[in-house]
């Protein structure tokens, strides 16, 4: 039994934020620009928190300008839609992101939307998202972009490859799809009414699995040397009452099977603010060239 080859995640975004910081300063040096990104919470959902904090911390080891806002979880709609046109038109911010999950109160389309495309990082408005599904130029969201910079280094060309995503939501599934399409893959888009998944998996010669089910892909459903990107991170509670993350995938059963595989933590994960700052300094490239 070969063993597969970690992709790693880590290092890879780490070496990604190194190139990043060198691109800020060279865009402070012949522009005089330094590039800003806003970030906005409201509530205080704890993962969120996590999330923020850490965007914060690395927009500003990137040399970036951190713009922050903690809003109460009983901000109005009203609030936040006019938090976010002064943002859109503040010319030290570059890029607006807004975490989601939003509190239920408020209407999540109508507060994307109301993000100016030019400033849209995550590429959730609908012109950055319709941009992508026609091919075009588009900011691409944050966790599909890492997905496709970790394949592309394990694999190179994607042109022809089958590529099965499972899992179809908005900020990862749906986008992904659009990209490995983009790369000349054979998509198929696996989800919850999927028939016979198993049968699926084995045409395929990679996988991304992001549904939210931990160690849900199972070893024997790869066809032998896939390539296997895993998007979960699940906590679960082991038998000695102890918890850890895992992913979607269950590493132990495909490590053996797939020739290269993501870990959960490790993988994906820093991948995601690594492309949030990579947009950001290509939205704050776009206005002042
Ligand atoms: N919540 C979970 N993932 C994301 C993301 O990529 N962007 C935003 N804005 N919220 C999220």
């Amino acid at each position: 039994m070969s063993i597969a080859k970690i992709i790693d995640g880590k290092l890879f975004a780490q070496n990604l934020r190194t190139d990043i910081a060198r691109r800020v300063a060279e865009l402070k040096d012949k522009k005089n620009v330094t590039p800003g990104l806003a970030v906005i919470l409201v509530g205080n959902d704890p993962a969120s928190e996590v999330y923020v904090r850490n965007k914060n911390k690395q927009t500003i080891e990137a040399g970036m300008r951190s713009f922050e806002f903690n809003l109460p979880a009983e901000t109005s709609e009203e609030e936040l839609l006019k938090r976010i046109f002064e943002l859109n038109n503040n010319p030290e911010v570059h890029g607006i992101l807004v975490q989601l999950p939003l509190p239920a109160h408020i209407n999540e389309d109508a507060v994307i939307n109301a993000i100016s495309p030019a400033k849209d990082v995550d590429g959730f408005t609908i012109l950055n998202v319709g941009k992508l599904a026609i091919g075009g130029d588009a900011f691409i969201p944050c966790t599909p972009l890492g997905c496709l910079m970790l394949l592309r280094d394990s694999v190179g060309d994607l042109s022809g490859k089958h590529a099965i995503v499972i899992g179809r939501s908005n900020i990862v599934g749906k986008p992904m799809a659009a990209l490995l399409l983009k790369e000349s893959c054979t998509v198929t888009i696996a989800h919850s009414k999927t028939r016979d998944l198993p049968s699926i998996l084995k045409t395929a010669d990679i996988v991304v699995a992001a549904v939210g089910r931990p160690n849900m892909v199972k070893g024997e459903w790869l066809k032998q040397g896939a390539v296997v990107i895993d998007v979960g991170i699940n906590r679960i509670t082991q038998p000695d009452g102890k918890t850890k993350l895992v992913g979607d995938v269950d590493f132990a059963s495909c490590e053996g099977i797939a020739s290269a595989i993501t870990p959960v933590p490790g993988g994906v994960g820093p991948m995601t603010i690594a492309c949030l700052l990579e947009n950001t300094l290509q939205a704050a490239k776009n206005i002042h060239g």
